[in-house]
């Protein structure tokens, strides 16, 4: 059998480029990982890795967090965000909150958000 791609080998890629951060939800009293997230000012990924917190908005506000964070850190520019076309979900998400298409391909676009105008 082929082995799978261990997860922390991702993990440790992220966190050796970027901040990571999990992104937890309570259930029944106890804090469950069920994304992550990493500030990292060229293409910040983010991923909710559970079905039913899809579409409640955590995205959103996780991205803002990274936003914020950046900002923190003086940051000027997130540059190289990289969205492929079928994914409306992540296309809203970055457009609506100040993203902007700056390129594409056939299969994805390039986005960058100006941090000196966004107040996200
Ligand atoms: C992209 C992702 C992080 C968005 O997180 P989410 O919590 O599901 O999204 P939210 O509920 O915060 O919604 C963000 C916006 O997208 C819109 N949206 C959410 N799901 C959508 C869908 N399936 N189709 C179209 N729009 C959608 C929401 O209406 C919302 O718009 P609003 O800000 O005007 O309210 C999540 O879908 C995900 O982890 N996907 C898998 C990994 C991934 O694609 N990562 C990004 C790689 S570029």
């Amino acid at each position: 059998m082929k082995p799978r791609f261990p997860i922390w080998t991702m993990c440790g890629y992220l966190d050796s480029h970027g901040e990571l951060y999990f992104i937890e939800a309570l259930e029944n009293g106890a804090w469950t990982a069920i994304g992550d997230a990493t500030v990292k000012p060229e293409n910040p990924p983010i991923a909710i890795w559970r079905g039913d917190y899809l579409g409640r908005g955590i995205g959103r506000r996780a991205m803002q967090a990274v936003i914020a964070r950046l900002r923190q850190r003086g940051c000027e520019k997130i540059t190289g965000s990289t969205v492929y076309k079928w994914n409306q979900a992540s296309l809203h998400m970055h457009q609506n909150l100040g993203f902007r298409i700056v390129g594409e391909t056939e299969r994805e676009y390039y986005l960058e958000l100006d941090l000196s105008q966004s107040r996200n």
